[in-house]
């Protein structure tokens, strides 16, 4: 059987008009620009307007990023779109998105690892890319975590922004080598025992409610540092490779001091990591192919750098993935 590898084909992005500063927030909670900026790094996020949705917002990434790789809608074979906040509870945003890109082949399906979602999302993508199973996928996260947050509570609401990112995945013959372009390797981990230290409060089962983001912010703290640490670690073990041979690191966007005590812990040079943490803020499953986004329309990452990706979230969900672009 002919093994294929995962080649970054295209990557795009959207981010809704209305920014919200720190000072905007200072507004609505008892909050400030310096408590935010110093415990988070962030200063402004992106909110959806009213009525604009979870699928409208990936729809333009995906767009975007069908027209990076030059590829038409009518080519891909599968999309896997990483939310925690679909449209509705079902269909999957991931065939609503399907429709309105014009894609009447071929499938599409939604996996929920709150801000690890895009991360499992490309691992999946990539699963079926290797076996032939799809020639050309897209993988695409996006929340609308604005509309789970509790806007009264200043422990939760300043963190959390909204926006889409996609990238196009291609098929070339040939498992991946280290040498090659693509998905080199991921690893994905979970443990359903944290799941109080960072859950939504409502769903249909339980409440036929949405409810409300509730977190233990300075344990999921804890836990972000100690376990991506150990999951990159795992990736470089796996592969054979030492940190001085990575190029870039893009992370899930959470804070700027889980950024910082990462790096720190794993011995990274700062200027090595990607972070629009200040601008985005979290956007959860959003985040990755966003920050990615950013760094190559900006020119810091370039064809054949080798990248690592990592994550955590609710559940928890945590994992790296290691590409060269
Ligand atoms: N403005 C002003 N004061 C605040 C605010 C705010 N927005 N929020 C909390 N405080 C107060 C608290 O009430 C507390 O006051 P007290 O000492 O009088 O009780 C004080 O600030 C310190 O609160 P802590 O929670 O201990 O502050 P900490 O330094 O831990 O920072 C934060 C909080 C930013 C949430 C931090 O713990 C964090 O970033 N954790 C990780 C959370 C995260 O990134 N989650 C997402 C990862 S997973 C995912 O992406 C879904």
């Amino acid at each position: 059987m002919t093994r294929f590898r995962s080649v970054f084909a295209g990557v795009g992005s959207y981010l809704p008009k209305k920014v919200l500063s720190n000072d905007d927030l200072a507004n609505m909670v008892d909050t400030n620009d310096e408590w935010i900026r110093q415990r988070t790094g962030i200063k402004r996020r992106h909110i959806a307007a009213s009525g604009e949705t979870t699928s409208m917002m990936a729809v333009h990434a995906a767009k975007r990023a069908l027209k990076d790789a030059n590829v038409e809608a009518g080519e891909l074979d599968l999309i896997v779109l990483a939310t925690a906040t679909p449209d509705l509870t079902f269909p999957a945003t991931a065939t609503m998105v399907q429709r309105e890109i014009g894609m009447y082949r071929g499938f599409a399906f939604d996996v929920n690892a709150v801000c690890s979602g895009f991360l499992y999302a490309l691992a999946i993508a990539d699963s079926f890319v290797v076996r032939g199973q799809a020639r050309t996928a897209m993988v695409v996260g996006a929340e609308t975590f604005s509309r789970i947050l509790d806007w009264e509570d200043r422990t939760t609401c300043v963190l959390f922004g909204d926006g889409a990112g996609a990238v196009v995945l291609r098929g070339e013959p040939g498992a991946p080598g280290m040498g090659d372009r693509g998905i080199i390797h991921t690893h994905l981990r979970s443990d359903g025992r944290h799941e109080e230290l960072l859950y939504v409060d409502g769903g249909p089962s339980k409440t036929k409610t949405v409810g409300h983001l509730q977190m233990s912010g300075n344990k999921v703290f804890r836990h972000a540092v100690t376990n991506i640490s150990g999951a990159i670690a795992r990736v470089l073990d796996d592969t054979g490779l030492n940190v001085s041979d990575i190029d870039w690191f893009v992370p899930h966007q959470a804070n700027e001091r889980i950024l910082e005590g990462i790096a720190k812990k794993m011995g990274l040079a700062r200027d090595q990591v990607i972070s629009t943490v200040a601008d985005h803020g979290n956007t959860s499953a959003a985040s990755i192919p966003l920050a990615l986004d950013v760094a190559i329309k900006d020119g810091r990452i370039k064809k054949n750098d080798l990248v690592l990706f990592e994550a955590l979230g609710g559940g928890f969900t945590w994992g790296a993935a290691l590409a060269r672009m």
